[in-house]
């Protein structure tokens, strides 16, 4: 394994070098004024899908939030990575879920829902295009001036549902479909980064896709045998992440101010996967809570007898698809960094 080590220290090397070419920095910036905003899926939704079905959601029940005792919406025990980053950003709140009434978003907000993906539905697509923009149109004289908006993060994660939902229909899909459908997928996300650049948005966080093969509820789904991950969907997860650094790259060339940074989540967590003792998890290959082979399914449904493990913090995966907060805290403290931790 230590090879593997070294061989992803030259990879994340090389990543910094050439993707991080107007590195933005989250460190340091404690009580700028700035803010945090998020956009994608479940893993930032911080209660939008919550706010939107009137709590008809499992995550509104325990076992959520069972760290803190404190079932809000979010996919957790706990916090997520962008409460902790927005923390150590000196922020003084946790991020708000924008559509939630009331929040007080004045050093940001969570525009994720959960179920979101880049090509499906408009209504719970990411970033979803118009009503974002009218969001922040309509916020922006209320709360945030353009300076402001200008100087805040806007972290993103989404475009695993599409994969999933894609493996799903197509399971025979041959490398010609998979590319297809690939850059279709990275076409919109570049398509939703511009529109939020063009509402004033200029530094941007993009997380890589995880290796989506390895969260439990793939494994358990797929039937995948012991430790073993379904590589059609890492592999799909690998493509378009490829896509990412280029992507970017390009268009801090064409526009003015363009800041990036990329979280290179896919080998943050294949390598807690790999050599999860070094990172003090001992379960990486089945949730914490929930039912099936790997424990996957059904966490804080009312009609599943959901199993809750003993110790959350021992755990990479809370539920069959999303992290722990002892994970998502370590997501944020490398996001905070970007030292050598993220490499290796
Ligand atoms: C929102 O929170 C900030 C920072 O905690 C605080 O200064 C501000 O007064 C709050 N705004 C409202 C309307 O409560
Ligand atoms: C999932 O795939 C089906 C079939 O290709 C498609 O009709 C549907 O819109 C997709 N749903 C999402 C949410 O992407
Ligand atoms: C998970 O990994 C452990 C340790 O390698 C193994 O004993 C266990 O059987 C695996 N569980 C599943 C559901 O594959």
């Amino acid at each position: 394994m230590a090879s593997n080590c070294n061989l992803a220290s030259v990879l994340g090397v090389f990543l910094i070098v050439t993707l991080f070419h107007n590195p933005i920095t989250v460190a340091g910036q404690k009580k700028s004024g700035a803010a945090l905003f998020t956009f994608g899926d479940s893993n930032f939704d911080a209660g939008n899908k919550q706010t939107l079905t009137q709590a008809n959601v499992p995550q509104g029940f325990w076992p959520y939030g069972k760290s803190r005792d404190d079932p809000n919406g979010k996919f957790s025990d706990g916090l997520i990575a962008p409460d902790f980053l927005a923390r150590f950003m000196g922020i003084p709140n946790e991020i708000p879920p924008a559509l939630k009434p009331n929040v007080n978003i004045s050093h940001g907000a969570s525009f994720a829902v959960a179920d979101a993906t880049l090509l499906g539905a408009p209504v719970e697509s990411v970033i979803d295009s118009e009503s974002t923009s009218e969001e922040i149109q309509s916020n922006k004289a209320a709360n945030w001036n353009d300076d402001f908006i200008k100087k805040s993060v806007f972290m993103i994660y989404v475009g695993a549902n599409d994969y999933l939902n894609f493996t799903k229909n197509n399971p025979n899909a041959d490398a010609s479909a998979q590319q297809a459908f690939v850059t279709s997928v990275t076409n919109k996300l570049k398509n939703d980064i511009s529109l939020l650049y063009s509402s004033g948005a200029s530094k941007f966080v993009i997380q890589t896709l995880a290796p989506l093969g390895c969260l439990p509820i793939v494994r358990q789904d797929y039937s995948t045998g012991m430790d073993q991950c379904y590589e059609p969907l890492n592999n799909l997860a690998k493509q378009h992440n490829e896509k990412i650094g280029p992507m970017l790259n390009e268009m801090a060339r064409t526009a003015s101010g363009f800041q990036f940074t990329v979280f290179d989540f896919y080998n943050v967590i294949l390598r807690r996967t790999q050599r999860n003792l070094n990172y003090r998890f001992f379960v990486t290959n089945s949730s914490c809570c929930g039912v099936g082979t790997h424990d996957a399914y059904g966490c804080g449904l009312p009609n599943v007898h959901s199993k809750l493990c003993e110790y959350q913090r021992s755990y990479l995966f809370f539920d069959g698809r999303h992290n722990t907060e002892k994970a998502q805290e370590m997501f944020a403290h490398l996001l905070i960094g970007a030292d050598t931790n993220v490499i290796c």
